[in-house]
């Protein structure tokens, strides 16, 4: 079964009220989807793995380690791309491989329009980038295409999921570990997550 994990800490709970707040502008928001996805990610890369490495300092060689897998960044196009650099700061060598879905708002299906990743995968781990997992279809996609692609280790990342994009990724991706802020009530009639913050592509463009 899937493993989620839903951040306890007390500046990601603080940062998430002020990112829902329907008056927080559009500058601010991105800023705050910058610092809660850092935080994320420190507990969601708690595995990655590591191996030695000697390091001269200016008295001494240390033993030290150094990140032995090669990590992508996926975000999936628009609402993903802010969450990039919070998690590219603190792994500059991360490889970024951009998915572009849309929900098709009718069907609630995604759409898939951009997607230009090599014949052969670059990378060992993906770190799927999403604010909303609403009904998982956009990360379910995600997931699928990647693990075409030939990635095996790959977890998500968002913000906020709600019960039903939580059940329909544990039940179709069993493998990927999922990483929110919170975990919210309900989908609306228009599968809006409840409380939710919106639509959080439109909020950090400003294209409300
Ligand atoms: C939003 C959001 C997710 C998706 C979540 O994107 O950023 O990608 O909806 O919904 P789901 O779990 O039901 O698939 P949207 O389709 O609005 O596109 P945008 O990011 O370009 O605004
Ligand atoms: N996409 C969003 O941006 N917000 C939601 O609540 C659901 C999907």
């Amino acid at each position: 079964m899937t493993n989620i994990y839903v951040s306890q800490h007390p500046l990601v709970r603080h940062k998430l009220g002020i990112l829902r707040d329907t008056n927080t502008e559009p500058k601010k928001f991105r800023q705050l989807i910058k610092e809660i996805t850092a935080l994320l990610a420190y507990e969601a890369t708690l595995d990655l793995a590591t191996r030695p490495i000697d390091i001269q300092t200016p008295l001494a060689l240390a033993k030290c380690q150094e990140l032995q897998e090669k990590v992508g960044l996926v975000p999936i196009l628009r609402a993903g791309l802010g969450m990039v650099e919070g998690i590219w700061e603190l792994m500059p060598s991360s490889e970024v491989w951009h998915i572009g879905l849309y929900r098709d708002e009718h069907t609630l299906k995604p759409v898939e329009y951009y997607n230009k990743l090599p014949v052969e995968p670059t990378v060992s781990v993906c770190l799927i980038l999403d604010p909303m997992l609403a009904t998982g279809g956009s990360a379910t996609a995600t997931a699928e295409i990647l693990k075409r692609w030939g990635v095996r280790k790959i977890k998500f990342l968002g913000l906020i999921g709600a019960p039903e994009g939580i059940a329909n990724m544990q039940h179709q991706h069993p493998d990927i570990d999922i990483h929110l802020a919170c975990v919210d009530d309900h989908l609306n009639e228009k599968a809006y997550i409840i409380p939710g913050l919106g639509d959080a592509g439109d909020r950090q463009f400003g294209t409300a």
